[in-house]
């Protein structure tokens, strides 16, 4: 052996066995063959019957048929499968294999900056092309819609991360694709615009001209800043204006876009164990609740078929808080009711939510899979204030390097205070959390931050009140 060979392999043996403590749990990596071939569908195992989503014209429920003037057969099937394991087709398979396994990481430094006993781990979606978990279910999506012979997608993004992530599917499969970008998000983060448009997508400032939908907001408020609820009027309206050859894509909230996302889940199970551990707490971020309902449905599955004790915790942002002060009850899925309507934890569909910097946590409703979950016991919810969550950010790029989207940021900040409480209880539990995507489109935000000039928005009652009174009339059973 050369001498400066040996003395790389002395200095590798030194760093992976400091104090002779083996190193080798700081990524938690599976081979590609390891990922999961089906994703995992929650329908069949709920601790209730989910409610039908209903017709917005007659609020009877809903027939898959009506569905279809939006949405392609085959998607329409795996939102009403009482299936429990869907096979992934090997083609999506072909393409998640570029980013996928995605590392599971412990976040050693973290652990030691805050003086846990807890050990804390992260699932990095933010290793996907378009720095997120949305892709997961953008090329499932798009896979689908060019099965079926479909030419072009239109949708709706806030932060730009489901956007871009349907711009790259779209891109893979030959498909045209039209992004309304809430106009807020357009303005603060302008580069995610011109990532969707070199994967050749179409992007719009929502409210717009262009649909009927955006032209009646606009009417009201010329000014306004748009919000997902708006955005998503705008796409369907496009979407029907253009049919049979445009379909719509939704990057969250309903039921085969949370199950798309399971492969998160799936993959921490297998690494987890590679390492003999199970979580005490598994955490994300929650806006329509599809990277949440990723990381923890799988659990959620162990807990209703192995008894297994593990609290899930939903978190979202206090100016927008849906399922910590949103009632359960139907609302429409956007702001000019031209969605079915849904049976899920709302602040209404007409809220405009204040300008916060997590643009993808602006969404007034929540998955009604997650809303069940949260209902009955299964998943718990906290909400943050921006400020914090941008400390609990900054936090962990100083220590994990690793600059996260603000929305990403509620999960770390609520990882960070389960951490604290464990050093309290002397308790040496195990944290899981997802880190949804990363911040490098959101630099605009870190400018606000450093500079001071972030502000926290009290929730402000009197508009959602004034949004709740919007509300069909519809009896939950
Ligand atoms: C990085 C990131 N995390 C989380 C979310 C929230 O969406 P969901 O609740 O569907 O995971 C978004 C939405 O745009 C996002 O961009």
């Amino acid at each position: 052996m050369m001498r400066h060979d040996a003395w790389n392999h002395c200095w590798v043996r030194t760093l992976v066995t400091i104090g002779g403590k083996a190193m080798s749990d700081t990524k938690i990596l599976l081979e590609e063959r390891q990922m999961p071939h089906q994703w995992y569908n929650i329908i069949p195992d709920l601790p209730e019957k989910l409610s039908p989503p209903l017709d917005p014209a007659t609020q009877t429920p809903l027939t898959p048929d009506k569905l279809e003037a939006i949405f392609p057969k085959s998607l329409i099937a795996q939102e009403m499968s009482p299936t429990r394991w869907i096979d992934i087709p090997e083609d999506i398979l072909k393409i998640y294999s570029l980013w996928r396994p995605t590392p599971l990481y412990r976040a050693k430094r973290l652990e030691q900056y805050l003086d846990t006993p807890a050990e804390i781990y992260y699932k990095n979606e933010a290793v996907s092309p378009a720095g997120s978990h949305k892709p997961n279910t953008a090329i499932a999506q798009a896979y689908f819609n060019k099965l079926e012979g479909i030419k072009r997608i239109a949708t709706e993004t806030g932060a730009g991360q489901w956007g871009s992530a349907l711009a790259l599917a779209c891109n893979y499969f030959n498909i045209a694709c039209r992004v309304y970008m809430v106009r807020v998000s357009y303005d603060q983060k302008p580069y995610r615009k011109i990532l969707m448009k070199v994967w050749g997508a179409e992007v719009i400032p929502s409210p717009s001209n262009l649909t009927e939908a955006g032209r009646r907001i606009l009417a009201k408020d010329p000014d306004s800043p748009g919000s997902l609820g708006v955005a998503i009027s705008e796409a369907v309206n496009d979407t029907v204006v253009n049919q049979p050859t445009t379909k719509y894509s939704l990057g969250s909230v309903l039921n085969h876009v949370c199950m798309h996302q399971t492969v998160i889940g799936l993959e921490c199970q297998k690494q987890l164990e590679k390492i003999n551990r199970y979580p005490d707490i598994v955490i994300g971020c929650c806006g329509g609740g599809s990277n949440l309902a990723g990381i923890s449905f799988p659990y959620i599955h162990d807990r209703i078929s192995k008894r297994k004790k593990v609290r899930v915790i939903a978190v979202e942002p206090q100016s927008c808080p849906s399922l910590t002060r949103g009632p359960y009850t139907y609302d429409y899925g956007d702001s000019a009711c031209l969605t079915p309507l849904m049976l899920m934890y709302t602040v209404g569909h007409d809220f405009i939510p204040p300008k916060i910097h997590a643009g993808g946590l602006r969404y007034h409703g929540v998955s009604p899979l997650v809303s069940l979950l949260h209902k009955t016991g299964f998943i718990e919810a906290v909400a943050y204030h921006q400020t914090e969550i941008f400390e609990a950010a900054s936090i962990f790029a100083k220590t994990e390097g690793i600059l996260p989207a603000p929305e990403t940021a509620h999960a770390i900040k609520c990882a960070i205070d389960e951490a604290k409480k464990a050093k309290e209880e002397k308790k040496k539990k195990v944290i899981l959390f997802n880190f949804s995507g990363h911040g490098h489109f959101d630099l605009s935000s870190y400018e606000a931050y450093l500079a001071g000039k972030l502000e926290d928005y009290e929730y402000p009652q009197d508009k959602i009140e004034e949004a709740l009174r919007h509300l069909p009339k519809i009896k939950v059973a």
